[in-house]
């Protein structure tokens, strides 16, 4: 593909004080995709975001979008499209209509005929105080502004929280639209199944690291039984051999192929015994993938003092298709 990516991010880095929240995460998308940007909480996803709008500034690396640069062309790049953040501030006084009308005051160039299109589509009540709304309205609202203006690309930091399954449904139809259109939408979630069900491509971020990139399609592809492991140093193949399902496995420098049947769990504990840089492969079941993935988060899960409530809500979450 020689168009240029939309949305690139380039050996991105964040560091927070000594902590890293995003390490060395590259991906670009194009045109016409919807990318699911798929992690459990804390696991990067807003801090790629921020980085790639410009709202904090990477360790190192760089982001683009419509080959502009992240930091040096944030104006005009903010201008080409919608965003929708994860903590969206209200005004809790205006109205929703009075908010629409003032962010689309400041933005310029919006289609008033389209935001009434849009709040009819996501059944949102634009006559009530944003202060009375609850999560679900707020979301719808965030929605609106980030469509209003009809952006060339959209990225929505989990997006679908708060709203009911209806809703969902009628929302992921506008993405496909859009991305149907030509439009680009980078679209963050730590649900399995809102990624599964709307996105081209999926990114699998886990603790700063973006360990897989797949394609849909090839996730779902019932035939392939292959799956490729990089490790962060070289590891004995022995080791993979004689796991339970795999018929072959190979390995060529930190990287270890194998063919398997059934199910990978095995072979992904025994991976995540090694230090597991990257996991690319295609399954009969998607869930269990993206299960083992994150085995760890669910594990973990309430293991953390600092954050219990929103650690739990997110086993229930990466777990709910289990
Ligand atoms: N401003 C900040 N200062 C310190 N740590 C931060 C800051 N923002 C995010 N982090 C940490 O970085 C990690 C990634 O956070 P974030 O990108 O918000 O994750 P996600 O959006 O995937 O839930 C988390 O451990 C979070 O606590
Ligand atoms: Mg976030």
């Amino acid at each position: 593909m020689t168009e240029t990516p939309v949305i690139e991010v380039d050996h991105l880095t964040k560091k927070f004080g000594s902590f890293t929240a995003v390490d060395d995460v590259s991906f670009d998308i194009h045109a016409g995709e919807i990318f699911g940007f798929l992690g459990p909480n804390g696991a990067g996803k807003s801090t790629t975001i921020r980085s790639l709008l410009d709202l904090i500034r990477p360790t190192s690396g760089a982001c683009r979008m419509f080959g502009l640069d992240s930091r040096r062309d944030a104006v005009e790049i903010h201008r080409r499209i919608g965003f929708l953040p994860s903590d969206l501030a209200l005004y809790p006084n205006l109205t929703g209509r009075q908010t629409v009308q003032y962010l689309g005051g400041i933005r310029g160039g919006v289609d008033w005929g389209r935001v009434d299109a849009l709040a009819e589509r996501l059944d949102a009540d634009l006559t009530r105080k944003v202060g009375e709304y609850s999560s679900g309205n707020r979301q719808k609202l965030g929605i609106i502004q980030a469509f209003m203006h009809a952006p060339e690309a959209v990225v929505l930091d989990e997006p679908i929280t708060g709203l009911d399954p209806l809703v969902q449904l009628e929302f992921h139809t506008m993405l496909r639209e859009m991305a149907d259109a030509g439009g680009t939408v980078f679209l963050s979630s730590h649900t399995i199944s809102e990624v599964e069900r709307v996105a081209d491509r999926v990114g699998f971020i886990r603790r700063g690291h973006l360990i897989a990139v797949e394609r849909m399609s090839e996730l779902q592809d019932k035939a392939l039984r292959r799956i490729t492991l990089e490790f962060g140093a070289e590891v004995p193949v022995a080791a993979f051999q004689g796991i339970e399902g795999v018929h072959e496995a190979s390995a060529e420098g930190t990287t270890v192929t194998a063919q398997y049947e059934g199910s990978m769990a095995p072979l992904l504990t025994v991976a995540t015994q090694h230090d597991v840089l990257s996991v690319s492969s295609a399954s009969v079941d998607l869930d269990e993938i993206f299960l083992e993935f994150y085995r760890d988060e669910v594990v973990a899960a309430g293991d953390d003092p600092d954050e219990p409530g929103e650690r739990g809500a997110e086993s229930e979450a990466v777990a709910e298709r289990a």
